[in-house]
């Protein structure tokens, strides 16, 4: 598996919040989620945009400025990004519904605030600059924080919790799945040794970890085994997952949109795989079928990845719901 390796903005104060920009993120890929959109409410301007990763409302403001009669559900599971967008999208008054929750219970939440019809569901997936910027929240390499990575700090087990406990074959595996860490058992062991022998925050498990294991180019080898421990904190590839699988649910008129930005290659193939199995077999008992929004994943352009150096790793793919018609694969309603 080959991690796409995001760069980091490095403009922070001494206490971890970034400078300018207030949430300091910019959202990836911005224009073509827009004209996603513009497509998807091409019949009528009517209709809900469900959100699944608001983050600091970057999208979101620009879709409902973009489509002035949309009304948005969006949901994030952490709390900072829920107030930064409540706060961001304040201005488009009752349009903007904004809920902290995890997005593998999208369905849910969308059902208990009967939001009909869905034309866009979107996920933004992985972590905000804000997440990475702020020191406290234990992301950065560069930032000394505690040994924390989650996105919603009010539940789960952190990072210095799961090391506490778990044993050099499972860490490995984490490190081999989810930061492409050849090897991996080795990595796992200088992991521990660091946080067993009294390492508490990242900036020493980094300095440990670039020590023994130096730099891949440009790139520290810490970059990937940080990525790696945050999927993993986070149960990033089992959210995915259910998203992938109940997302799709949510599409109920003609044009409804499903879009997701990756960042990782892990997350792009189960998104390219779950994606070209709906296109086979639709939504099985219901009639219709999903068609491609876009031919291949969009990429952000020279000009965003130039300045926005996020953006390079980003992979936008999207389906487009019709009803009526069936799949031409196996298993589609008859
Ligand atoms: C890349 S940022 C989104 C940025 C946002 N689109 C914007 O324009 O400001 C990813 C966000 O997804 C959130 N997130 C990640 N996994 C999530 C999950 N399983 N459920 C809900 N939110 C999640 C993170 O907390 C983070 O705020």
């Amino acid at each position: 598996m080959t991690a796409h390796v995001a760069t980091l903005p490095q403009e922070a104060t001494a206490d971890g919040t970034v400078t300018g920009g207030g949430f300091g993120h910019v959202p990836v890929l911005a224009d073509e989620v827009v004209q996603l959109a513009r497509a998807a409410f091409a019949a009528t301007p009517l209709g809900w945009i469900v959100d699944c990763t608001v983050g600091g409302g970057g999208h979101a403001d620009a879709l409902l400025h973009a489509l002035p009669q949309a009304r948005l559900l969006a949901l994030d599971r952490d709390p900072e990004a829920v107030q930064a967008a409540r706060t961001r999208l304040a201005p488009h008054g009752e349009r903007a519904r904004i809920v902290h929750g995890t997005f593998s219970g999208v369905a849910a939440v969308a059902a208990q605030h009967t939001v009909r019809p869905i034309r866009l569901v979107v996920a933004d997936l992985g972590v905000s600059s804000h997440q990475f910027d702020t020191a406290r929240r234990g992301f950065s390499l560069r930032l000394d924080g505690p040994l924390d990575m989650r996105m919603d700090a009010t539940c789960g087990e952190s990072l210095a919790d799961l090391l506490a406990n778990v044993r050099v074959e499972e860490l490995a595996d984490v490190l081999y799945d989810y930061g492409d860490i050849r090897r991996s058992i080795g990595t796992a062991r200088i992991v521990l040794e660091s946080v067993r022998g009294g390492a508490t925050t990242t900036g020493a498990l980094a300095a440990l970890l670039e020590r023994r294991l130096g730099r891949v180019g440009r790139i520290h080898a810490a970059t990937q085994v940080f990525q790696a421990l945050r999927m993993w904190v986070n149960d990033e590839a089992a959210e995915l997952d259910a998203w992938l699988r109940d997302a799709p649910g949510l599409a109920d008129v003609d044009g409804t949109t499903l879009a997701c930005i990756t960042f990782h290659s892990g997350d792009d193939r189960a998104v390219k795989q779950a994606f070209a199995k709906l296109e086979r077999v639709g939504l099985g008992e219901r009639r219709g079928r999903w068609e491609r929004a876009t031919r291949k994943a969009l990429v952000a352009s020279a000009a965003e990845q130039a300045s926005n150096p996020r953006s390079r790793s980003a992979k936008l793919r999207a389906l487009r719901w019709s009803p009526g018609s069936a799949p031409d694969g196996d298993g589609g309603a008859a």
